[in-house]
Order: structure tokens, then sequence, then C-alpha cells
């Protein structure tokens, strides 16, 4: 495994990789890897000759209030765990090589990022689109590996890549549970021993959620409800929202049909913790 931490030498590498006949497969990650990600980098590897991994805590996804300092950078333990999947380039850029000084531009997916978490974390995914869209410029891969974890980022992200044209496939890998449900995340950590019991209360609420659908009911105030009020039972959590949307573009629904999906995020203490599940209503 090589480890790169300039753009231009991973950009000569691909192109060599690329004019010797290779795939490459991509999963950009903020480090602090744990079995989500793993997910992702393994059916990378089932899938493409070349495997590029990126660990960039990106400083432009973070809002004034929110702790980018704090977010867990564990450069060891994230090259262990990608040496073991076999990747074979991990991009490590410093925030200076990814920005420098004069830096000016960004791009923004308009609409869908002003609903849910973009309501929540103005400018969160201005953040994304834009490092996203460097990263597929630096590392230039065939396909793009994201995680239905962060549902609406790989909704916004296809978004960005099928208006600006950027010529690579976006699979989207579902989400990698506990044993309890709790959706797997680099903030877990930051739970109490308590909180960390009372958040399995979210998936269990979004499976409860998605039966009723199934059931046949399609009220959207009634499934929001009903979610709210378990959590509320259950735990300790203020959520900040519950919302079921369209699929693909992210509005919000008057009736629960075709491809929806139910989204929520909650905070647990000063840690705000999202899920989410799809259903076919
Ligand atoms: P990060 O939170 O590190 O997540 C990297 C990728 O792993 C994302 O595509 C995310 O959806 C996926 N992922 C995280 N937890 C997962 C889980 N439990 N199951 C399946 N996939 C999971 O998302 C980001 O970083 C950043 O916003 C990034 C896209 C790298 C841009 O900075």
């Amino acid at each position: 495994m090589r480890v790169i931490r300039f753009a231009s030498s991973i950009q000569q590498r691909i192109r060599k990789a690329k004019s010797a006949g290779k795939t490459v497969g991509f999963v950009p990650t903020m480090g602090a890897l744990h079995d989500g990600h793993r997910s992702l980098l393994r059916r990378c590897r089932r899938e493409n000759d070349l495997v590029v991994l990126s660990v960039f805590v990106n400083p432009k996804q973070f809002g004034p209030r929110e702790n980018f300092a704090k977010y867990p950078r564990r450069e060891r333990d994230d090259k262990k765990l990608a040496k073991k999947e076999k990747v074979d380039i991990m991009f490590i850029p410093s925030a200076k090589e990814m920005y420098p000084q004069g830096y000016l531009t960004y791009v923004e997916v308009e609409q869908m990022t002003r609903v849910l978490c973009g309501k929540s974390r103005p400018g969160h995914f201005r953040g994304v689109t834009t490092v996203v869209g460097k990263l597929l410029n630096i590392v230039m891969p065939d396909v793009l590996y994201l995680g239905q974890k962060d549902a609406q980022q790989a909704a916004v992200v296809t978004r960005m890549v099928q208006d600006l044209n950027f010529s690579v496939t976006v699979k989207i890998c579902p989400t990698v549970r506990e044993a309890d449900g709790l959706a797997m995340s680099s903030r877990n950590q930051y739970l109490s021993v308590s909180q960390r019991k009372e958040a399995a209360v979210l998936y269990r609420s979004l499976k409860e959620a998605r039966h009723s659908v199934i059931s046949g009911n399609h009220s959207v105030a009634a499934t929001i409800g009903k979610i709210c009020s378990r959590i509320r039972r259950e735990s300790s959590g203020r959520i900040d929202y519950v919302e079921c949307v369209d699929a693909d573009i992210f509005t919000p629904l008057r009736k629960i049909q075709g491809k929806t999906i139910i989204a929520l995020a909650v905070w647990f203490g000063k840690t705000r913790l999202i899920d989410n599940i799809i259903v076919q209503a």
C-alpha cells in the first residue's frame, strides 16, 4: 500500500494505472475507520483493479459551532485497517494541500441541500460537494462508493455527478449496524454508556415505521408521530428532525408513496446521530 499526500503524485499514478487498462475504485472518508467504511472498501476491492481510499477531515463541511478540532483522527489505526483490506493507495492530504492560500471555488447543489441535515447544518453539503468534486478530479475513479448511512449526502453527490458530468459511476452501499441496530459511525464513540444503550431506539423506531407503512399506513404525519413518541418514550434523545422524503430528490412527501426514505437526526447530549431506512410503498 502506498500512502500519498499530494494531489499531483496521485494523479500521475492513476494516469499510469489507467493507461495500463486498470479500473479504479474510490472510497472517500474522514478516517477513524470502522466496519461501515470497511464494507465499502471490500466491495471496492471486489469490483476494481485499483482501490483508492482517502482520509481527510474536511474543514469546509463543519459549521463554526461544530467540533472540527475534536473529530477523531487515527492515522495509524486507519493505515493498519487499510492494509488489511488490501487498499492500493491511501490518499491523506493536508488541509493546505486541498485548500491552499487563495482558494475560492465551491460546488453547490441547490434545493435538496436545504432540507433535513442541510437545514440544521447550513453550508455542510456545500463543503461535502466541494471536497468530493475535488477528490474526483484528483483520483479520477471509474467507481465511487458511498454509504446509505448518509442518505442525503449520497443523493446530493449523485446529483452533482450527474449535473456536472463527472465521468464516474456512483454505487451506494447498505448501512452497517452494531448488533443492537445502531448505525456504525465515527461519532458513536462520543456517547456515554447510557446514551449508547439508548441510541438503539433510532433503528427500532425506523423499523417499526417501515413495518407500519408496509402494512398499509401511508400517512406521513402518523409515521413521524409514532417515531417521535417512541424516541421520547425510550430515550433522553432530543429530536432534530424526523422526515419522510422522496428517495431520489429528497423533497418532503405529503403521502408515503413510491421509494421513500424515512430519515432522522437526534441529539444524545452533544452528539448528533443520523439514521434512515428505505421503504417501498
Ligand atoms: P465519513 O463519515 O468518514 O464516511 C465515509 C463513507 O462511509 C460515507 O460514504 C459514509 O456514508 C460511509 N459510511 C459511514 N458509516 C457507515 C455505515 N455504518 N454503513 C455504511 N456506510 C457508512 O461521509 C463522509 O465521511 C464525508 O462527508 C466525505 C464523503 C468523506 C466527504 O468529506
